[in-house]
């Protein structure tokens, strides 16, 4: 391990204490982990109101544990927050759903999504990141790019091959990425009126725009769907071909079309913006921190020696993994999961009342005083073997734990490695001079205002 001062990538100022209700929810609107002051980075649960709602945040791998384990029944449903959010897109989707409707999604798509699948899926990765690398050759050395923009194109461009068999041309790629960050820009701000409580038939602001974009994107996937289900003696390798191969339990029958629009809807989104909004951020720090990047450029060196990787590499590229789940501890794409109380109960000895909000927030877990030495400092050697390793499996929750636990952690794993493998053994990444990178979370933690970068041929 160097003895240099390891980087510290930069964060939101922490108020000095809890910022008053008003304040509280402007600066929410803005950017979700601006508001939280120092202490909450120390404390063990955090119980506070918000308007009228209380709400719980579970901050220590005892509360954690309680409630996305061993009491998950009580706590395993989606906060109204992020069911208006995302309802219009993915409408009865697993990632929102509930009861029987997301145990029996949840087995489809975990079952197609499943590690033992990995092999048979990785060619879409390794390809689509060629494809990057052909376009960032095509474009030459010194021209800039916006690192963020040209992660999501890349994976969406993977999903899409993963989800449909089939590539999205270059413009519908561009569209389906474009129609989805609207969407996020546009539901992203904190839905007030379900905070204070308010029933979900009343009409939320911004409905129709929320609408219009969701058209856009379930136009593109219907297509891409009657396209395959239309076609069955077109036996390509795909998630919906899988799916559409695993019959539903007590029916016997496959989901519907609204259901595999859904159910694509949902892999889609929770495929692409995350593993792009992680890429972007290992690209922006290794570009800071010339000590782990010469670490990453040495291991691809010797491990790959200008080859292509493929997916026996995950194993040995150890430093780059490490690297990805360094950066996933420090920007977590999804840094707040949150649960609605079913009913009132008690979680670290506080009580809690029903529908109370129950957040999982892996940005102050990830970054806890007492838990992680350095909290704020990028230490890839913490996830390498033989390193000091996890405080405990319930303080780093990057995909979630328990029941709702990502069902596609280890493909966004796997792609992250693969795909930052094949770029950065012909390239390197360079900030735009003065430009200032903050993150801020809206649905995923993002570099706010965009990530231009030049593109540097490493030889
Ligand atoms: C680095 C990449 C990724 C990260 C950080 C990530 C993170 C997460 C997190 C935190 C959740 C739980 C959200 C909550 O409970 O509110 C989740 C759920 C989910 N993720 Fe991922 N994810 C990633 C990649 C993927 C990929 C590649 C797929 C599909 C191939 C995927 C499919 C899903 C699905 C279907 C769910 C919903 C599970 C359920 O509710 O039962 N994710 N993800």
């Amino acid at each position: 391990m160097s003895t240099a001062a390891p980087y510290v990538p930069p964060f939101p100022p922490r108020p000095a204490r809890g910022l008053p209700p008003l304040e509280l929810l402007r600066t929410a609107r803005r950017n979700l982990i601006a508001i939280w002051p120092q202490s909450s980075f120390e404390d063990e649960i955090i119980d506070y109101r918000m308007l009228c709602r209380q709400v719980v945040v579970c901050n220590s791998p005892t509360t954690v544990k309680e409630v996305f384990v061993d009491k998950a029944s009580t706590y395993n449903r989606k906060s109204p927050q992020q069911r208006h959010a995302l309802a219009p897109l993915i409408g009865d989707g697993l990632f929102i759903s509930d009861g029987d409707v997301w145990r029996e999604r949840r087995r489809v798509v975990a079952g197609v999504t499943h590690i033992s699948r990995l092999a048979e899926l990785a060619p879409n990765i390794t390809s689509g990141a060629r494809d990057r690398l052909a376009d960032w050759h095509a474009r030459g050395n010194g021209s800039e790019i916006d690192a963020l923009t040209a992660m999501a194109e890349m994976t969406a461009g993977i999903i899409c091959t993963t989800i449909f068999g089939r590539t999205l041309g270059g413009a519908a790629a561009a569209s389906v990425v474009e129609a989805f960050t609207e969407y996020q820009a546009i539901i992203g701000q904190t839905d007030v009126m379900s905070l204070l409580g308010l029933p979900d038939y009343l009409p939320r602001p911004r409905a129709s725009r929320v609408r219009a974009a969701a058209s856009r994107i379930h136009r593109v996937l219907d297509d891409l769907i009657a396209a395959l289900l239309d076609a069955p003696h077109r036996r390509e390798s795909s998630l919906l071909r899988a799916m559409a191969d695993m019959p539903l339990a007590g029916s016997g029958v496959p989901m519907d079309r609204r259901a595999f629009r859904h159910e694509a809807a949902v892999l889609f989104m929770a495929g692409h913006e995350t593993t792009a909004a992680l890429l972007a951020w290992a690209w922006f720090i290794l570009s800071q921190d010339p000590a782990s990047e010469a670490r990453v450029h040495a291991e691809l060196d010797t491990v790959l020696n200008g080859r292509d990787p493929d997916y026996a590499d995950f194993d040995r590229l150890v430093f780059t993994r490490a690297v990805i789940e360094e950066t996933l501890r420090l920007y977590p794409p999804v840094p707040l999961q949150a649960r609605e109380a079913r009913e009132a109960g008690e979680i670290g000895g506080h009580k809690v009342a029903a529908k109370a909000l129950i957040i999982l927030n892996a940005w102050l877990l990830h970054r806890h005083r007492k838990l992680w030495p350095e909290p704020d400092a990028f230490v890839p050697d913490r996830f390498l073997p033989g390193g000091p390793g996890l405080p405990s499996r319930y303080a780093y929750v990057p995909f979630s734990i328990g029941q709702r636990t990502c069902t596609g952690s280890a493909f966004g794993l796997i792609e992250a490695v693969l795909c930052l493998a094949t770029l950065a053994q012909h390239f390197r990444l360079r900030l735009r001079p003065g430009w200032q990178v903050m993150p801020v979370c809206r649905l995923s933690l993002r570099p706010g205002g965009g990530l231009p970068m030049r593109i540097e041929a490493r030889r």
